[in-house]
């Protein structure tokens, strides 16, 4: 019923900062000893998922032998375009990167294939035309995670009359999820008129925005019956600024959220979040298998769609403990 990935599930360096784990000498993909070096460059460490994901990368480098340099790039574009440059000057064999926003890549993408050093999209998609650019884009269907967001919220307000009075946490604005996540969801809410996204803003993806958003709209929306938030963490801090405005999250505000790590699942299992939308970040070992193809020069499928499920607070009890993130 519950369908995954296979993985393995830390870190946050200081922007720019590389470090190495893995074994391996690394070196060009003509080094001839079947060593790989990837340049991975993360977008930050602004959520629980993005921590696992990181971990998941790590760990499966260490796994395969492949050789990692990894930077985060604390949420900003110009700094993982830096890190891919040194990745570039540095003739890693292949370079992985999990984009801040989708646009703006073409030109760092072209001096990367001038360089024959192969690049994989993990996670986040670019809005390059040139799909050239880059090998294949391996991560999640964040379109069908909106949908399936809509598609609860419409199930659980099938018999109501009156407004459904919504308010939207969105991710970093410019991302792919953000911009999916919210397109999905009104999507699918759009066929009913009852639904109302009476404000909609972002959170960046973190905990600290979300409750400070959410203590904005809360001031300015004295009616607000549902909370669409585009990951946990975002919908956790909301929990609270709803909690310190006196209300009851769960019921009072009904709470939908994405991604399922363990601090999501918690507050679904106890009631405070209704619904959760999967969004797994164990992308490492798919990862480094699409990485030792495209270095060896295989073709590799354009899109590599992560496997996700959805979870009732119901389901959560169940699988809360055996959670891997
Ligand atoms: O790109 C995936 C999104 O980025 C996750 O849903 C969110 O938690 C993260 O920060």
């Amino acid at each position: 019923m519950f369908k995954r990935i296979s993985a393995l599930v830390l870190a946050g360096l200081t922007a720019m900062s590389v470090a190495s784990c893995g074994g391996g000498s690394g070196g060009s993909g003509g080094s001839g000893d079947g060593s790989i070096t990837m340049g991975f460059a993360q977008v930050g460490a602004e959520s629980g998922w993005r921590t696992a994901n990181t971990k998941s990368v790590q760990d499966s480098a260490k796994n395969a032998g492949v050789t990692l340099k990894f930077s985060d790039a604390q949420q900003k574009q110009e700094n993982q375009i830096k890190a891919i440059r040194s990745y570039i000057q540095q003739k890693v064999d292949v370079i992985a990167f999990s984009p801040v926003v989708e646009s703006g890549w073409d030109t760092v993408l072209k001096e990367a294939k001038d360089a024959k050093i192969p690049v994989i999209l993990t996670d986040r998609a670019v809005d390059s035309k040139d799909t050239s650019l880059y090998k294949t884009f391996l991560g999640s269907d964040f379109v069908e995670e909106g949908k399936k967001a809509g598609q609860w919220l419409v199930q659980e307000y099938k018999d109501a009359k009156d407004p459904v009075n919504i308010v939207e946490l969105q991710g970093t604005t410019g991302s792919a999820p953000a911009n999916d996540r919210k397109a999905g969801f009104a999507q699918v809410i759009g066929a009913d008129p009852k639904f109302k996204v009476i404000a909609s803003q972002t959170g960046d993806f973190t905990r600290a925005k979300g409750k400070e958003v959410m203590e904005a709209f809360l001031k300015s929306n004295p009616d607000i019956d549902v909370l669409y938030a585009h990951n946990d963490d975002m919908g956790l801090g909301a929990i609270e600024a709803i909690e310190g405005a006196g209300k009851v999250p769960g019921k009072d505000i009904k709470i939908i959220t994405v991604d399922a790590v363990k601090d999501g699942m918690q507050a679904l299992a106890d009631g405070k979040i209704n619904y959760i939308v999967e969004c797994s970040p164990l992308l490492g070992p798919q990862l480094m298998d699409l990485a030792k193809k495209v270095v060896k020069g295989e073709q590799v499928p354009a899109r590599v769609v992560t496997e996700e499920t959805t979870f009732t607070q119901e389901q959560a009890k169940q699988v809360l403990s055996s959670r891997q993130y």
